[in-house]
This record gives structure tokens, C-alpha cells and sequence, in this order.
């Protein structure tokens, strides 16, 4: 694992927006595995900045997303389609046709897990997977468990990920209770992951990944077994490791 401790949120943004940028240059026709949550929010405003100064351009890019709620539409502003749109997908060039986000309100859920899973493969895989972390270890909605779930399925998310996501709603009884999430798999067949995580709520978390033991009750140690992770993190989510603060 390579790890990168930044002192702030703005330059581990900078940072994370730079490899993302990387892979683009390098391959103009990539696949992006994009995530939702409060973290990649400054990766995703430095990549507009670089969309904005010619430097990127996402004509031919592809991107899937992780995980969105089962049950809101996608014009919901809780939705994650609504957040991609909003902080990213709106304000760069990217093919509409490239994006793709699960449907949380397909009829026939099960199939849709499937399909999404089948068009990433039938793409050729993710290039590049942006994660966040949950405060309980999860990864995309992969909640911790007695496996670590291989498939992209429907999950029941745990009372921690609702109480944690109850900030963005006006109540956490109106936060979704189940979502359709990308397995553990496909993330692990990702070629290349960059998993991000702010504050000192997730210095624990944070730690556990690093240094804990590899187990289906914290979804992300299982990219201890990945031959290419980057980590980045601010130094408040980065209290618990002992490298040194860039
Ligand atoms: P956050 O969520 O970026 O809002 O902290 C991360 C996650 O739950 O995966």
C-alpha cells in the first residue's frame, strides 16, 4: 500500500485529483470507478479546475459508479446520481452515454445488480477505482459482515452507515435502508485503487486497514490483498499511522 499523508483536506484533494488526472492523460479512453460521499468532493472540484483549464478532457472516459439507494429517483437531490451530476458530470465533458450509475429503482433489482456488473466487465474493467471509507470499514456499500461479498448486490445498510449518512437527509428516518453496491469483487478487479479519507473520525478506521487484521467485519482490509492501493488521507485521519505528514 502506498500511503500518502497530506496536512490538509485541500492538498489530499489536490493530490487525488492529480492520479486521477494521471490516468486520464495517460489513458484518454480510461475507466473510472467514481464514489459519492463528502470526501471525493475536492477531488472532484480540482478535476473540474483541470477539465476547466484544458489540461483533462473526458470525451472518451468512462465512468461507473459504486453504490446508489434503492428506491430515489435520480432527480432526487439525495441521490447519488443527483451528487455526480451536481459536482462533476455537469461541469465537465463527459459522454452521457459513458456514465453509469446503478438503478436503485429498477423493477427487477436482482437483475440489475447483475447487468451492471456484466457491462463493467463487457467495458474491460476499472482502471481506476476512487474509494471512500465508512466508519465502520466498508467500502462502496460492501457493510461488514461474517464474507466479504463478491458480487454487486442489494445490501441492507447497518444502523452505523444510516446514522452516519443521516446528515444529508432532514431526518434519519428518511435515509434509504438498503442500496445496491458494487461487491468486494469487482472493486478488487479494479487495476488500480485510490481510497480517501478525511478527519479524525476516521483515524481509527484508518489504522484498523493499515495495520489490523484482514476480516469480513472491515470490508476495506480485504485491499490489503491488492498489488495497487494508494491511500490518501489527511494528517487528522492519518493520527493513528506513523508516516510522515507531506
Ligand atoms: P464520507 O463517506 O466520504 O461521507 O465520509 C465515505 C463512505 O461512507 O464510504
Amino acid at each position: 500500500m502506498n500511503i500518502l499523508i497530506y496536512e490538509t483536506y485541500e492538498k489530499m484533494s489536490q493530490a487525488a485529483a492529480a492520479i486521477i488526472a494521471a490516468q486520464v492523460l495517460a489513458k484518454p479512453d480510461s475507466i473510472l470507478g467514481l464514489a459519492t460521499g463528502s470526501t471525493p468532493f475536492g477531488t472532484y472540484t480540482g478535476l473540474v479546475k483541470l477539465y476547466k483549464e484544458g489540461i483533462l478532457d473526458f470525451k472518451r472516459v468512462k465512468t461507473f459508479n459504486l453504490d446508489e439507494y434503492v428506491g430515489i429517483d435520480k432527480s432526487d437531490d439525495q441521490s447519488y446520481h443527483f451528487f455526480m451530476m451536481e459536482n462533476l458530470f455537469s461541469k465537465i465533458n463527459i459522454n452521457a452515454r459513458n456514465i453509469n450509475i446503478p438503478n436503485g429503482l429498477a423493477n427487477d433489482l436482482e437483475k440489475e445488480c447483475a447487468a451492471y456488473e456484466k457491462k463493467i466487465d463487457a467495458a474491460g474493467g476499472i482502471d481506476l477505482q476512487l474509494l471512500g471509507i465508512g466508519n465502520n470499514g466498508h467500502i462502496g456499500f460492501n457493510e461488514p459482515d461474517v464474507h466479504f461479498p463478491a458480487a454487486t448486490h442489494i445490501v441492507e445498510l447497518s444502523e452505523s452507515t444510516i446514522e452516519a449518512n443521516a446528515r444529508f437527509f432532514p431526518d434519519s428516518g428518511k435515509v434509504p435502508r438498503s442500496a445496491i453496491t458494487m461487491g468486494t469483487g469487482a472493486i478488487m478487479k479494479s487495476r488500480r485503487i485510490l481510497l480517501l479519507a478525511s478527519g479524525g473520525q476516521k483515524a481509527d478506521v484508518v489504522k484498523e486497514l493499515v495495520y489490523g487484521e484482514v476480516r469480513p467485519q472491515l470490508p476495506a482490509s480485504i485491499l490489503r490483498f491488492h498489488n495497487d492501493v494508494t491511500i490518501i488521507i489527511d494528517s487528522e485521519a492519518g493520527a493513528g499511522l506513523h508516516g510522515k505528514v507531506i
